[in-house]
């Protein structure tokens, strides 16, 4: 074990389409108010994608910036991996995309499908690689266009979504910049509380599929919000004891942006002051896998977290698949 290599977090960068859409432009197209959205979820605004913008087009924007930013080129880059659950297709992998893209020639690509979870997800096998020596340079790539998979006539999810991509370079650390401990976990038997049922193998593309709106996001939201807070937690306090770490002693708690309620109950579990638990939900809405790599992105570029400051990150998804992880950023 001793031998193992440090994985750190070298940049970090984020990419989120112009156009906004408010709440009260959600007013407009079904029974809502800005009210009962801000009430019950937080949410104001989410950036949503034009036509031409795919999950690669945003995860390009975001790793130049990353790349740029970790003053290393594509040609170094050993492994892709994209987390979302709107790849450009369902196949060549994004990743793949991506990586003809930026020419990253000598990188491997792999997409993972843990929806919001992804980042984390990502984040766990890239220090793998780097801890065993089989990558030097490893970008994670959180990417989702949400706003094609949304059904912009159901108000009980149409509200919640929105755009954006982060990246981020994880590389061999040769400081005490670390990220320190993962955690992943998963649960099948929940797979029906959240999903989209139609365009795999299950139930192919058909004119049926299309007429019954099977192609967009199903949900059932007080059951995901109860095994939100419960799954945020039990992950998190894992992730903090593999660490070593107290949670007074983070800088910084970044969880994944679906609801400001979910959020909340969290920093209460974990007796921390509002200012260390960063909330950017409010502008972007739930962007999935990206949610928490965009906010650590701005946590990062606004100076909230500096190197040396011990950060937690956690997040749940579809699946259902939850993740933690506590960093030495
Ligand atoms: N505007 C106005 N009313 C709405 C509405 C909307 N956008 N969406 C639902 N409602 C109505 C419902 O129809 C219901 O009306 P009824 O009482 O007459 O039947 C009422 O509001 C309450 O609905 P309910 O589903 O109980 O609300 P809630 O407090 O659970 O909030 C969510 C709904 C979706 C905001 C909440 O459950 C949630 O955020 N869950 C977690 C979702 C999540 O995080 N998903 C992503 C996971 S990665």
């Amino acid at each position: 074990m001793s031998s193992l290599k440090k994985a750190k977090i070298a940049a970090i960068a984020r990419a989120v389409p112009e156009k906004i859409l408010t709440n009260f432009d959600l007013e407009k197209m079904v029974d809502t108010t800005d009210e009962w959205i801000r009430t019950r979820t937080g949410i104001e605004e989410r950036h949503i994608a034009d036509e031409k913008t795919t999950s690669s087009v945003l995860g390009i924007e975001a790793t130049k910036k990353a790349l740029k930013k970790a003053g290393i080129s594509a040609e170094e880059l050993d492994f892709i991996i994209v987390a979302t659950i709107t790849p450009d297709m369902v196949f060549p992998a994004t990743a793949c995309i991506i990586q003809n893209a930026i020419g990253a020639t000598k990188a491997a690509t792999m997409d993972i499908e843990a929806a919001c979870s992804g980042f984390i997800y990502g984040l766990s096998i890239a220090r793998q690689y780097i801890a065993t020596g089989e990558a030097k340079n490893v970008l994670v790539i959180a990417s989702e266009v949400l706003s094609k998979i949304t059904d912009w006539d159901d108000r009980s999810t149409c509200i919640l979504f929105g755009d954006g991509a982060g990246a981020a370079i994880i590389t061999e650390s040769d400081s005490d910049s670390e990220i320190m401990s993962t955690v992943l976990g998963g649960d099948g038997k929940y797979g029906d509380i959240l999903y989209l049922p139609a365009g795999g193998s299950k139930k192919p593309a058909s004119h049926e599929t299309v007429d019954n709106k099977e192609h967009t996001i199903k949900m059932n939201g007080q059951d995901v919000f109860k095994a939100a807070v419960t799954k945020m937690r039990s992950s998190l306090k894992k992730a903090l004891e593999k660490a070593g770490i107290k949670s007074s002693q983070l800088k910084l708690v970044i969880p994944h942006q679906a609801n400001l309620r979910i959020i909340e109950s969290l920093r209460k579990f974990l007796d921390l002051p509002k200012e260390k638990v960063y909330v950017n939900l409010q502008k972007y809405g739930n962007t999935s896998a990206a949610s928490i790599a965009i906010a650590m992105s701005e946590a990062e570029e606004n100076g909230i977290i500096k190197r040396g400051d011990y950060i937690a990150l956690c997040a749940f998804g579809g699946g259902l698949t939850w993740a933690a992880t506590v960093i030495k950023y």
